[in-house]
């Protein structure tokens, strides 16, 4: 198929698709959408993906997919197709891989018109697994956690964002994908982007950011690791990400944040937290321990990646 000329007869569909991709991804992830839908856009303008334009041979479908190529295969970051559904998406994945000989390691995002039971059924019949993006949630009720002693924990500053971009871009490093953002050649510009959100127009905090419970791991002025909470969606503390560089790895580090974070929140009272997590992992298993249970759907409708590759457990 040439994609150019497909491109240039399609081109306004197109342009269509992507805008209802982006709105998509925007009232479906409240928490991160928006900022998904244009770290797309600028990966495309940075030439590190391609928008693949697809048409069904016939005629009546069309689709999208954001495109990069990766280890020797394709990794896929969206996917939008018209009319939405099991048959058009089969054909475009199909589609994909010919073209290379990799095979195609990544779709996000879950696909619109595609319930989450039927995906199951459908990716796991194409040979994917399912990289399950679940939110959590810690309930008021969970025991009382006492500030860990340690010295070396602190709140951040507006001045430790630097250092905090560079525990970002380590501690994803060996998981190129799985923060599917930064599966760029520039993962340390993209964090970086990324955390500065958390910033105000002028050089302070954002009014969303929980600058007071977001806390740093100070190791005689490097830091280490941090724990950065927001305002989420639903009005309740959200933790926005745990980070532990990786060489400082297995020493309780990550606990020690997110205890000082769960004690800072509720010094006042009993409070719920909220977060993002993939259900495998030590991140999934710290949060368990310290009481984040899963929160069922449908209000859990955070819904990860599918993969075509080895599973990491
Ligand atoms: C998650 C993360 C912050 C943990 O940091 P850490 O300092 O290594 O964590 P700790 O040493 O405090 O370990 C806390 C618990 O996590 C779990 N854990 C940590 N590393 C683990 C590993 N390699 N294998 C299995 N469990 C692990 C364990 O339950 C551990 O408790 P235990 O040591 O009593 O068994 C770190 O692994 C990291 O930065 N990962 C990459 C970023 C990420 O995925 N963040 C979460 C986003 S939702």
């Amino acid at each position: 198929m040439d994609d150019s000329s497909d491109a240039r007869a399609e081109g306004p569909r197109l342009d269509r698709l992507v805008e209802r991709h982006r709105q998509f991804l925007e009232e479906r992830f409240p928490f991160w959408g928006r900022s998904q839908a244009n770290a797309l856009a600028r990966q495309v303008d940075d030439g590190s993906l391609t928008i693949r334009p697809w048409t069904a041979r016939d005629e009546r479908a069309i689709g999208v997919a954001w495109v990069q190529t990766a280890d020797g295969g394709l990794r896929v970051h969206g996917l939008w197709t018209e009319p939405t559904g099991p048959g058009p998406v089969t054909e475009l994945l199909a589609d994909l891989p010919r073209e290379r000989a990799g095979t195609v390691q990544v779709v996000t995002d879950v696909l619109p018109g595609f319930d989450a039971e039927a995906q199951e059924d459908h990716f796991a019949g194409l040979g994917y697994w399912h990289r399950a993006k679940v939110l959590m949630r810690r309930s008021p009720d969970a025991a009382r956690i006492a500030p860990p002693r340690s010295p070396r924990i602190r709140p951040i500053a507006p001045t430790d964002l630097l250092a905090v971009t560079r525990v970002y871009a380590a501690a994803y490093a060996d998981r190129p994908g799985e923060f599917w953002a930064w599966a760029v050649p520039s993962a340390a510009q993209e964090a970086e982007r990324d955390l500065r959100r958390h910033l105000g127009p002028t050089g302070g905090w954002s009014d969303s950011f929980l600058a007071d419970a977001s806390q740093v791991w100070d190791d005689a002025g490097t830091v280490r690791g941090a724990v950065l909470l927001v305002r989420g969606g639903r009005g309740h503390p959200w933790i926005d990400d745990l980070i532990v560089e990786p060489a400082f790895h297995r020493q309780g580090i990550g606990r020690a944040l997110l205890e000082a974070a769960i004690a800072r929140v509720t010094s006042q009272g009993p409070e719920t937290l909220d977060l993002a997590a993939i259900r495998f992992g030590a991140p999934y298993r710290l949060y368990r321990r310290l009481e984040f249970e899963e929160v069922p759907p449908p209000e859990c409708r955070l819904d990860g990646h599918w993969v075509r590759g080895p599973t990491p457990f």
